[in-house]
């Protein structure tokens, strides 16, 4: 098969860091080619070099077989190279065939609604990705806002696709979804380059798969002819456990009880009267299906939404009209799951961001100063032992990669010695290992006789985790199971709203 995208040696160095590092990588025509590769691997650079975005320092980048010297994106759309980042660029006021058309053609002001949909409507058509060409961005789902995306690549009439991490944000059904539409683009001998860190995806999808480590391409090996374990081996470079070791313990008193909970938001009843409560030393997990309340139940008890009514008892005191910063200093932890928009100030250094929520306090401040050096003790110490890589704590959160921005929030929520650690998606867009890591810490926590809400979308990361696991749908807990005995059929069924039990 001819060879469509050719990187050779390609080499780029930041202030201290060395991104990539004599990367070599060949795409073929029609395949899909999976990049795994550790937070921080050089994933990301080599595709924005690849897409314009950064200049290599030396090494080339060829296109059928023409090396191609971009200096903006504008240059490789127009070369044929579309790509969706992991952090959409749509304009939410906007509708889906707006935001297709627009920003494609260059001096064109007319704005024709009428045909412009009906061109997306064709386009739709053809890439067999359905949608509403006249619905508003914002009133889309993730899901649906990808598919914008990957129909703007296609308006722009790529012909390669670089898709990084688009799975991170996507529920599992969306993610089924996403897969399908790779298999159908396959077919029509579109070569796609798919970064991930989840290796079933990459098993289920790619054809073959290139592994990064510290800025090198260590092998690309046929996907058929790998294992998830040989995977994660190349990628982290020596063996790792993919099992989590969950000792048994008794749980002792209750730290967060919520009690007939009803949050709104908008207009709409969100979280419908919800019971239960979290003991010292256990993990509670939440599963549910992505929009069915979860996250609302967990900003009310961090108080970042107001309660309608029912009652938040924290060590047993009512906190439900308490405000977030009361109950962050009471000792409440939160990883929220959004980590750009709610876990880090950006353009803030790392040291910064690793006490905003205690910076106001001893010893980070003394007498209404902040204490400097205190504060760059604390980061060089969490930077070491949560592994944040690079270990600059003066350079901005907004320069690490995805990962590390996820272990900078965590290091900075766990270390805070919390009672009760309230944690959102905690492992979205990190490595295996990276997991396996977040994952001890909070079973940490646990042995250390802290309470642990976990809620997350994956089934694998609850079913591993929790002592309970409380299944949220429509904004009810349909059951609350004691871990290690359920399945992922039980759990299914009562996401979607089914209880065996009760229609039994
Ligand atoms: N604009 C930048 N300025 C300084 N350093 C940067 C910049 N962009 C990336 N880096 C550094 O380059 C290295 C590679 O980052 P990159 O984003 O490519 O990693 P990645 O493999 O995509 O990781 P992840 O899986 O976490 O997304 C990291 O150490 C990162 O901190
Ligand atoms: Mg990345």
């Amino acid at each position: 098969m001819r060879t469509c995208l050719e990187i050779r040696n390609v080499t780029k160095e930041f202030p201290g860091v060395l991104a990539n590092d004599h990367v070599n990588l060949q795409l073929r025509d029609g395949e899909i080619h999976a990049i795994l590769g550790e937070n921080g691997a050089g994933k990301s650079t080599l595709m924005k070099i690849i897409y314009g975005l950064y200049q290599a320092d030396s090494g080339s980048v060829s296109l059928y077989g023409q090396e191609m010297h971009f200096t903006s994106p504008r240059q490789a759309i127009q070369a044929g190279i579309g790509m969706v980042h992991q952090h959409f660029m749509l304009i939410p006021a906007l509708t889906a065939a707006e935001n297709i058309v627009l920003g494609g053609e260059p001096g064109k002001v007319h704005y024709r609604r009428k045909e412009n949909e009906e061109m997306v409507r064709q386009l739709s058509k053809q890439y067999h990705l359905e949608i509403d060409p006249s619905v508003k961005v914002s009133d889309l789902t993730v899901g649906l806002q990808q598919r914008v995306e990957i129909l703007k690549v296609f308006y722009r009439k790529a012909k390669v696709l670089i898709l990084d991490e688009p799975t991170a944000l996507l529920t599992p059904q969306e993610v089924e979804e996403l897969i399908g539409v790779m298999e159908r683009l396959r077919l029509q001998g579109i070569p796609i380059i798919f970064i991930s860190h989840k290796l079933d995806e990459v098993k289920k999808v790619s054809d073959r798969v290139t592994v990064m480590r510290a800025g090198r391409t260590v092998a690309t090996v046929e996907t058929n002819q790998t294992t998830p374990q040989e995977l994660a081996n190349l990628m982290v470079g020596r063996e790792v456990v993919l099992q989590v070791a969950k000792p048994p313990q008794e749980p002792g008193s209750v730290v967060l009880r919520v009690d007939g909970l009803v949050v709104v938001q908008g207009h709409a009843e969100r979280v419908k009267g919800v019971t239960f409560e979290v003991r010292r030393g256990e993990i509670f997990g939440l599963a549910g299906i992505d929009g069915n309340g979860q996250f609302e139940l967990v900003e009310a008890i961090t108080g970042l939404l107001p309660a309608k009514s029912g009652r938040i008892v924290f060590k047993g005191r009512d906190i439900t009209k308490t405000s977030v910063h009361r109950r962050t200093a009471a000792g409440i932890s939160y990883i929220p799951q959004d980590r750009q928009a709610d876990g880090l100030i950006l353009d803030f250094q790392l040291a910064e961001n690793f006490v905003l929520r205690d910076f106001t306090r001893p010893p980070f401040a003394k007498a209404g100063q902040l204490q400097m050096g205190a504060i760059t003790h604390h980061a060089e110490r969490l930077s070491e032992s949560f592994d944040v890589r690079p270990r600059r704590i003066h350079s901005l959160a907004g320069n690490l990669s995805g990962g590390n921005q996820q272990k900078v929030i965590l290091a900075r929520e766990v270390s805070r010695d919390p009672e009760l650690l309230i944690a959102a998606q905690p492992t979205r867009g990190l490595d295996v290992g990276a997991i396996q890591f977040i994952h001890d810490k909070l079973l940490d926590l646990r042995r250390e006789g802290k309470a642990v809400l976990l809620v997350s979308l994956e089934l694998e990361e609850i079913m591993s985790l929790s002592d309970r696991i409380g299944v949220i749908h429509d904004g009810r807990l349909m059951a609350i199971l004691p871990g290690g005995h359920v399945t992922r059929e039980q759990l299914g069924l009562l996401m979607t709203g089914v209880n065996p039990e009760k229609e039994g």
